[in-house]
């Protein structure tokens, strides 16, 4: 008999279970379905023309050391042009205070080893990004919820949940969020610097989407307006390639950086070398600010077809965000609207969302809420896939 191992498993791990989540995005992938389920960047908005080019810079540049170990913070020359980039987010910091992480997902895990405690409030949006949940469930946290509006965080709320709960650390994706897709207005933005500044309050902003603006002007980072009390991240996941897992982090000037290396020690070492190297020569060469523009006329046709899509299919109880940029959008239903329901029909006929509901740290939130990614599916098919569900909806 094979022994079952999973009885070592500790009683931490239960709130790691996250396979309902898994379970739609492998059904997502199956072959025929349309997925606007996922959350992942078009392949064809990947560089694979210039990555032999961009390779041999590497080699050329730094031989050897490209493969060699590396500092925990990071490669040397990424976290010297990441300088002038992370300006594009208005986000001013020397070489030294950049962090390299695995993906900005490899720095929500070092934050939760760093800062949770089993019963530790962190203040998250309502709903957020699931996967910051994931990084933070195993350190068992006590989330509390603030409020959102289609212009995001409610400032008023933040502010109630720091006087009453405390939170450890406010966690925002105040750009094209995930799931969202809703943006806070720079004047939300200043009053939330303003009440994180007052109250001394920790900000994790993590930004990943900024730069994927289709229309309207750029939003300054909170970073810029309180750069002492934000931790601010971004990634290259959205604008070069996820498989790299090459994040960026600017905590706040202190010590609270030198935790985060420690932290990231025990789990990789160091982001892969050759992956840092790579971004390296990408920002270096010009070729993100290059290729930047190509990817967000890659991705405005879809959100605009999807928009269209919905405007025409959608009954007009139903109401949903209008994002500048990012990868999604979110809808809501009317009162008495049953999603698990639509999500089987959808399924039936090839079409797959994600319920909302994942994405609310309380699980009987959410309940008439889906989100749709519009990065990964051809015009006509997401146009087609809109299409369904709005008939599904109107019809049953
Ligand atoms: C809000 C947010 N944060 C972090 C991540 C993780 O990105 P990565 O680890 O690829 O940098 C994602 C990915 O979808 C995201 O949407």
């Amino acid at each position: 008999m094979k022994p079952d191992f999973t009885r070592l498993l500790d009683p931490r791990t239960e709130a790691m279970a996250t396979s309902a989540i898994r379970e739609i995005l492998k059904v997502a992938n199956r072959p025929g379905m349309t997925s606007l389920a996922g959350g992942i960047p078009a392949p064809e908005t990947f560089p694979m023309d210039i990555l032999e080019h961009v390779f041999s810079i590497v080699l050329d540049r730094w031989g050897s050391s490209a493969f060699q170990y590396d500092l925990t913070e990071g490669f040397v020359p990424l976290r010297e042009a990441a300088v002038p980039y992370l300006r594009r987010y208005s986000v001013e910091t020397p070489a030294e205070g950049i962090l390299v992480s695995s993906g900005s997902q490899g720095l929500l895990d070092a934050i939760g080893k760093i800062l949770i405690g089993p019963g530790d409030a962190v203040a998250v949006e309502s709903p957020t990004y699931l996967g910051a949940l994931q990084a933070f469930n195993p350190y068992g946290p006590r989330y509390v919820e603030i409020e959102t509006d289609e212009m995001g965080a409610i400032p008023e709320s933040l502010e109630k949940l720091i006087k009453e709960d405390k939170p450890k650390f406010v966690y925002l994706v105040p750009t094209f969020q995930n799931p969202s897709g809703r943006t806070l207005t720079i004047e939300r933005r200043q009053t939330i610097a303003e009440i994180i500044t007052r109250h001394g309050v920790l900000l994790v902003e993590d930004d990943p989407y900024a730069a994927l603006r289709y229309r309207g002007d750029t939003v300054p980072a909170i970073k810029s307006m309180a750069p002492a009390h934000v931790l601010y991240a971004t990634t290259f996941s959205k604008v070069f390639a996820p498989g790299l897992r090459v994040g960026l982090a600017v905590p706040p000037p202190g010590e609270l950086g030198t935790w985060l290396v420690k932290a990231k020690q025990g789990t990789d070492l160091h982001t892969s070398t050759l992956s840092q190297a790579m971004a390296a020569a990408y920002l270096e060469g010009g070729y993100l600010e290059e290729r930047l523009p190509l990817i967000c006329a890659h991705y405005a046709p879809r959100l605009d077809a999807m928009l269209e899509a919905m405007e025409e299919s959608f009954p007009s109880d139903w109401s949903w965000s209008r994002p500048e940029g990012g990868m999604f959008l979110w809808a809501e239903g009317p009162e008495g609207t049953d999603i698990p329901d639509l999500y089987e029909k959808a399924l039936a006929r090839n079409v797959a969302f994600v319920p909302g509901r994942y994405f609310y740290a309380d699980p009987d939130r959410g309940g008439r809420t889906m989100r749709l990614n519009f990065t990964n599916a051809d015009l006509d098919v997401l146009r087609k896939a809109v299409g369904t569900l709005g008939e599904l909806i109107r019809n049953g």
